[in-house]
């Protein structure tokens, strides 16, 4: 059997596993699994919607057997806000109607910030949608990271971004990820002029 992690497009049968990335990573890179108080959040706010909306920017890196990593892109953020209002958030505020009492983790990104980003997806209008109007989240499971696959991942999107005219894409990122910084930097993204210390927002050219 061919166990050689390899970059292909997501499918709908991938949809657990990268929910399962998606919570594994999400604590400033690490394994958010408790943290809140109901372990479906995460992946409900900064994953699932995506591979909903835009499967076709959706790639992985998979060997035969599971998924090891992903990145999720949308290639015009200002639709996705009004697919997100139209089609997400309904069954989001039905799934979570209250905000459960924070966990003994009290993280910064509290579960109230969290419940409210899933609420809310004018969040994601940023004043440099208009030059930037893509947007992609990427994690990787640790055993995969620091081989080269996240600078793959971010070429694939942004080549089948530039395939759709997309000339440039955005992400916003925990300032505390010390570890993505340094790969965003090194990839070539910059920060864009609504970036803060803390709430660090990077962009890049598709090509
Ligand atoms: C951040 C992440 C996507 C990077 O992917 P990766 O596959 O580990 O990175 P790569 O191996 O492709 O590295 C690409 C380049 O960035 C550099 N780099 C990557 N991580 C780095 C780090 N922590 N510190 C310094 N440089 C780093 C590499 O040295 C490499 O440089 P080179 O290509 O010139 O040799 C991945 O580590 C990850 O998923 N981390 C956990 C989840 C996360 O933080 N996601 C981002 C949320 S905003």
């Amino acid at each position: 059997m061919n166990h050689v992690p390899e970059i292909r497009r997501y499918r709908p049968a991938d949809r657990e596993a990268v929910a399962r990335i998606c919570l594994l990573t999400a604590a400033g890179g690490g394994d958010a699994t408790g943290v809140y108080s109901d372990d479906t959040l995460m992946p409900e706010v900064f994953a699932l919607p995506y591979v909903e909306y835009a499967p076709e920017l959706a790639f992985v890196v998979a060997d035969e057997e599971r998924v090891l990593g992903y990145v999720l892109g949308v290639a015009d953020t200002a639709d996705f806000i009004e697919w997100w209002k139209r089609e997400w958030t309904p069954g989001f505020a039905a799934r979570h109607p209250s905000v459960a009492s924070p966990t003994a983790h009290d993280p910064a990104f509290t579960e109230a910030d969290l419940v409210g980003a899933g609420l809310d997806p004018e969040r994601m209008r940023i004043a440099e949608l208009a030059d930037y109007p893509a947007h992609l989240h990427i994690d990787l499971l640790p055993e995969l990271q620091g081989m080269g696959f996240g600078r793959r991942l971010i070429d694939a999107l942004r080549a089948a971004l530039a395939a759709r005219g997309v000339a440039a894409v955005h992400l916003g990122m925990d300032a505390a990820n010390t570890g993505a910084r340094a790969f965003y930097d090194r990839l070539g993204f910059h920060e864009l002029p609504s970036s803060t210390p803390n709430a660090p927002l990077l962009g890049i050219a598709t090509s």
